[in-house]
């Protein structure tokens, strides 16, 4: 049995097989780690399995795995991870964009709790080397995307990741497309992940194989795993669900606080409408501020890194921005667009509550 595996996908890579195995070879050597190294290539028509094939012959830990059917990055990943030998699975591409010096890292990160380790792009530290501009933008829409689901990760679709084998055992998982890990930390059972910084170095050999139908299948994806987590209680998303409606119902009961000021103030303090509103929008932040730091909220961790002023004042500028929006699009619907003025509103607070919802859990209640 091996301490871990570390499963390369392989399409069309001769000119890349080699030189990765050998360095993560030389990185189990130096960390003394007992390590199976499983290829699983798509039936590649090149030399890279005869590669692989000449290498076994001198080396026991590696292994390859020739797909004939359902061709496919994910899919490949998920079959490695049913054959590995071990209980703790690496996924690293082949074309050395992953550096394997941190696969000991990764490995102890494991040993030491983490459900799931992942190497980041997108932390400090870590970064992206020689990608065009297209493919920087397509990569944040994608990240923008799997944040939705997962907000505490900063780089939801890195294809270099480690996982403990039980958390996909019994996950349904449904591979396709190029971002397994999404699928990983969607319908995985698992409890806690740990991100590291790596740099992204874009391959010097071969080209990448991102077509459209690949960003086509990543939006299909996301909804299924949003879906998913309807019914499956247990997973990640679930809870950010629960986050999700929680804020709402705080959301409410801020709209009732602030009918009740205005009204009060009003009605039986004799102040101007205008002016009795101001201190209704402002008891209505607090209202809403309170009950989500100590309720919706109430297990970030952002409580032990950032003082209460600190995220009340983060909560005011967020539910200024969303007053703006849910003005902005009150004003354009009805204005330009004579959209009766109750419907603009509705929809104004529906955008201006998404707003709000995102930007203070990436900010106000947050764990980065
Ligand atoms: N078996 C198999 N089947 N392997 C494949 C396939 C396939 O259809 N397509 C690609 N691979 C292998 C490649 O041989 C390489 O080892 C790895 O998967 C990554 O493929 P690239 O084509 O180089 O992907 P990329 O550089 O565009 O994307 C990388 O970064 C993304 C994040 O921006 C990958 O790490 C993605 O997983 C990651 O999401
Ligand atoms: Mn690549």
């Amino acid at each position: 049995m091996y301490d871990l595996t570390v499963i390369i996908p392989t399409f069309k890579e001769e000119a890349n097989i080699r030189n990765i195995i050998t360095e993560v070879d030389a990185v189990f050597k130096q960390n003394n780690l007992n390590g199976e190294i499983l290829v699983v290539d798509d039936n590649s028509p090149d030399g890279t399995i005869l590669i692989v094939n000449e290498i076994k012959k001198k080396m026991a830990n590696v292994n390859i795995i020739i797909r004939l059917a359902d061709h496919g990055l994910s899919q490949s990943v998920a079959e490695g991870f049913i054959h590995a030998s071990s209980d703790i699975l690496v996924v690293i591409d082949a074309d050395l964009s992953h550096p394997p010096f941190l696969i000991p890292v990764m490995y102890s990160e494991i040993m030491d709790g983490n459900d799931i380790v992942i190497g980041s792009r997108y932390m400090e530290g870590g970064g992206i080397r020689k990608w065009p501009i297209k493919r920087r933008i397509i990569s944040l829409g994608a990240t923008f995307l799997g944040r939705l689901l997962f907000p505490d990760v900063s780089d939801p679709v890195s294809g270099f990741f480690a996982v403990r084998k039980s958390v996909i055992v019994n996950a349904p998982l449904k591979p396709r497309g190029y971002k397994i890990l999404l699928e990983v930390l969607g319908k995985g059972i698992w409890e806690k992940d740990k991100e590291i910084p790596f740099e992204f170095v874009d391959r010097e050999i071969g080209s990448s194989k991102l077509k459209l139908k690949t960003i086509i299948e990543y939006i299909q994806q996301v909804i299924d795993i949003a879906l998913f987590s309807l019914s499956h209680h247990q997973s990640a998303t679930w809870k950010e669900w629960k986050k999700a409606i929680k804020f709402g119902l705080v959301g409410i009961s801020g709209i009732v606080v602030n009918m009740g000021v205005l009204w009060y103030l009003t009605e039986y303090v004799g102040l101007y409408y205008l002016v009795s509103s101001l201190f209704a929008i402002e008891l209505s932040i607090l209202n809403n501020f309170i009950w989500n730091d100590i309720w919706t909220f109430n297990s970030e961790i952002s409580h032990k890194l950032t003082s209460r002023w600190h995220r009340l004042i983060s909560f005011h500028a967020v539910s200024f921005g969303g007053l703006i929006i849910n003005m902005g699009i009150l004003f354009l619907l009805t204005s330009v667009g004579g959209v009766y003025y109750l419907i603009s509103n509705f929809i104004g607070i529906l955008v201006g509550f998404v707003w709000n919802f995102i930007m203070n859990r990436r900010i106000t209640w947050t764990k980065m």
